[in-house]
């Protein structure tokens, strides 16, 4: 087996996917690509290379020099800057996720992980118990180019061969390293400012029901479907997984709960409440659950525990 290079790997998620895969399959295993973030020092001690997903020659040259056979293609351009910023989405998250497939085709890669999102869906898909397969309208930007992940990953599986999978994520809570600029964010920044302020303003509106998933089960997500048997996939890129629902008014019941001092207040704002409206509240996720073994372990209340405890040792 050659080495696995993951992308992104200065973001929310790669930041803790990289020590993840280094424990299961050793330090020099694991390449961790990032580009205007610095890495992680506990990530820097490992193999690491500058990589900019729109250069493809540049990924060519380091899947040879690093001997890459599997990659977790995981930078992306996030719901809200995708907005604002379309070009630069378009380049990471289309151009940039073609690069990468299209470079793994040719040099014989084993495997690729691409994740999707909740945002792969629209205002016409079933909003609760959105099935694993059905319409799919998204009308922002970041959410176009995850419909565009899933088909052209699922055309390389089955035109070209490659084996190419993917979670459809929901919002991602976690403690370790900041998300940037998505629209589910609000559950991770509400727990910074009750630890720091005990007050948080939310852009989003009260009652608005989102997928969230605690990082551990995200993880676990991406490295359960990379182990899988492709014998045993009906599916490829496109697998819905879900953890827990709940809206901002809920998180703070629970987040008071811990910090009995801790109010909210609501601001909206309409770019991010509009995406968060488009989205599901909830996924039928038993396609994951039969093909690979998907099962989330963390509830709300464990999250918000788990959640404030360590952040609390991370800002002091
Ligand atoms: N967490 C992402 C966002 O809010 C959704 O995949 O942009």
């Amino acid at each position: 087996m050659g080495n696995i290079l993951v992308t992104g790997s200065a973001g929310q998620i790669g930041s803790e996917l990289v020590p993840a895969l280094r424990d299961l399959y050793g330090d020099n295993a694991v390449v961790a690509g990032w580009n205007r973030t610095p890495l992680p020092d506990e990530i820097s001690a490992g193999p690491n290379v500058a990589l900019d997903v729109t250069d493809f020659d540049a990924i060519n040259k380091i899947v040879k020099n690093f001997d890459i056979t599997s990659i977790f293609h995981m930078s992306s351009i996030l719901s809200a800057t995708a907005e604002a910023y379309r070009n630069t989405a378009h380049d990471v998250n289309i151009n940039g996720t073609v690069n990468i497939l299209e470079s793994a085709y040719q040099n014989g890669i084993d495997k690729v992980i691409l994740p999707s999102s909740i945002a792969a869906f629209g205002t016409k898909t079933p909003n609760a118990m959105t099935p694993n397969d059905t319409i799919q309208n998204p009308d922002t930007v970041y959410g176009i180019s995850k419909v565009f992940g899933e088909l052209i990953g699922n055309y390389y599986d089955s035109k070209l061969g490659l084996d190419v999978r993917g979670v459809r994520l929901p919002g991602v809570i976690s403690w370790k390293t900041e998300p940037t600029a998505g629209t589910t964010d609000y559950a991770v920044a509400m727990f910074y400012e009750a630890i720091k302020k005990d007050f948080y303003e939310c852009y989003l509106s009260p009652d608005t029901s989102l997928p969230m998933m605690y990082m551990p089960d995200a993880i676990n997500s991406l490295i359960m479907l990379y182990q899988a048997d492709y014998e045993d996939l009906i599916h490829h890129s496109d697998f819905n997984v879900h953890a827990m629902t709940f809206t901002p008014r809920e998180l703070a019941t629970e987040v008071t709960r811990i910090n009995p001092k801790f109010e909210i207040d609501y601001k909206v704002d309409s770019v991010r409440q509009s995406i968060a409206d488009s989205w599901p509240s909830s996924l039928e996720d038993s396609a994951a659950r039969e093909e690979w073994g998907w099962k989330p372990h963390y509830s709300l209340r464990e999250l918000a525990e788990d959640m404030y405890k360590n952040l609390v040792v991370k800002l002091s």
